[in-house]
């Protein structure tokens, strides 16, 4: 289907000082409430992973946001999805996920028998911001043999110089601040 191109920066809404002083907030809510904005966003990310040759077996996603944009990606690109998720949440046995925040240490987790072998893997997340998140989700999957495809996130901060952290694969964003 075509549609006529849509402001998606103008369905994403500007909170300042959160979740701390200086930090400005994109918040995503008003585009995801929004029924013609949320179809054309998903649709015109899947077809900008087709048009990069984005072929991926499945979409790995992120907790949280990265579970609001992964199901459909995966459902419109013919792939699965697999969850990365905070720890303790996932009831089988794990690899662990571990990144650096400015202070300090965090940690995801997925399901250790989730990636046959040599599969095909797209990351998805809804924003890129020093990339930490995403650089560390791409080690995991290539260190347990799967081929990274490429990224793809809905916004980038550019000034956050995020896509230096991640090794080389196509990335798809739609909106950059
Ligand atoms: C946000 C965002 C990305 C990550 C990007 O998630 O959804 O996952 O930060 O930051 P980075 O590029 O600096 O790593 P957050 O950790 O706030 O959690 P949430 O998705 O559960 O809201
Ligand atoms: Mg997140």
């Amino acid at each position: 289907e075509a549609y006529l191109p849509m402001d998606l920066k103008s369905l994403i809404r500007d909170i300042p000082d959160f979740p701390k002083p200086g930090i400005v907030f994109r918040d995503i809510t008003p585009l995801l409430r929004h029924p013609e904005g949320l179809r054309y966003t998903v649709d015109l990310l899947a077809q900008t992973c087709k048009q990069a040759g984005l072929t991926p077996d499945y979409v790995v996603g992120i907790e949280s946001r990265g579970f609001i944009f992964g199901p459909p990606l995966a459902y419109q690109l013919g792939a699965g999805f697999i969850p990365v998720r905070k720890p303790g949440k996932l009831p089988s046995a794990v690899h662990t996920i571990e990144y650096e925040l400015e202070y300090g240490m965090d940690c995801l987790e997925v399901h250790q028998d989730a990636f046959d072998s040599g599969c095909r893997i797209l990351i998805a997340d809804d924003l890129i911001a020093t990339g930490g998140t995403a650089a560390a989700t791409a080690k995991l999957v290539q260190k347990i043999g799967c081929e990274l495809v490429g990224f793809s996130f809905i916004i980038e901060l550019r000034d956050l110089q995020g896509r230096q952290k991640l090794p080389d694969a196509p990335i798809v964003t739609l909106v950059e601040y």
